[in-house]
């Protein structure tokens, strides 16, 4: 496998800029891109281990820069398992960022509202996850190094999630938490294993975040995860489901997806959490 402190060598070298925040953003969430004040910028195609999406919405590169004057690192669009990566490919970028001093992560992406609270267009962080995906990115990971008997009791920061909630407020952003169900795609679920995820505990469902999410704690990270509620899940809505639709109310939640994690890059800059 790829060494991650490669990549990162290659990185470094490219910006002198060393954020401890990260922000991995998924479909509906691209629009902070435009609003970066950036300083470099690499495409993933020029970074060993990175690979490339070929999922609409997704563009694929890391940019170092700052929001109002904080560094943060963007990484545009993210390999899904469903493209036939494996699950040691699409975490490759996190073990990057663990190796660039990041501290922290906000995996952002869309969802499907299970929980009949949800509107399309509302914010979701993650409290926790149920992972459905049929693999875990840490097998075969036993002569690593780290650990792969990881604790996930507390897998989604509690700091973190503060911080995206008081985000919220002054935003006047609709956000509420929930469990994350994570299947593998790519196809949408069934209304019957809507009904049953509902049961099982899970308020949102998509393909993306909690591979990222065990191997950035793996590797020491404090992890966030922000969903978008981009369509109500499968039977919940008489409408069929489709990546247009979801890509269509990423356009139109741009405003608020700024406003929001503006205000997070913001706070969480005022907190022992930004230092080194
Ligand atoms: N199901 C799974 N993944 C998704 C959905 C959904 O309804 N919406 C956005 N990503």
């Amino acid at each position: 496998m790829l060494n991650a402190s490669t990549t990162a060598a290659r990185l470094l070298k490219r910006s002198a800029l060393r954020p401890t925040l990260a922000i991995v953003l998924g479909s509906g969430f691209h629009s902070l891109v435009d609003s970066i004040n950036t300083v470099t910028e690499v495409s993933y195609a020029d970074l060993p281990g990175f690979s490339r999406t070929r999922i609409d919405g997704h563009c694929g590169k890391v940019v170092f820069g700052h929001f109002g004057g904080v560094p943060v690192i963007l990484l545009c669009g993210r390999a899904h398992y469903y493209e036939g990566y494996s699950m040691a490919e699409i975490t490759f970028p996190i073990r990057v960022l663990a190796e660039l001093g990041v501290r922290s992560v906000l995996l952002t992406n869309a969802a499907g509202g299970i929980h009949p609270r949800f509107r399309a267009g509302d914010f979701m962080f993650l409290t926790d996850h149920i992972n459905l995906m049929g693999a875990n990115p840490l097998r075969g990971e036993l002569s690593s190094g780290k650990t792969c008997f990881l604790d996930l009791s507390k897998i989604y920061d509690d700091d973190l999630n503060q911080l995206l909630q008081k985000a919220a407020r002054e935003a006047k952003v609709r956000l509420s938490s929930g469990v994350y169900v994570a299947v593998s795609g790519p196809t949408y679920e069934t209304p019957a294993e809507i009904r049953a995820f509902a049961k099982l505990g899970g308020h949102a469902i998509g393909m993306s975040t909690v591979p990222e999410a065990i191997v950035g704690r793996q590797c020491g990270l404090k992890i966030a995860g922000l969903s978008c509620i981009t369509n109500l899940a499968a039977g919940r809505n008489k409408k069929p489901l489709s990546h247009a639709e979801v890509l269509a109310m990423g356009v139109r939640v741009q405003d608020q997806v700024l406003e929001l994690l503006v205000r997070f890059i913001r706070l969480y800059s005022k907190t022992p959490l930004a230092s080194r």
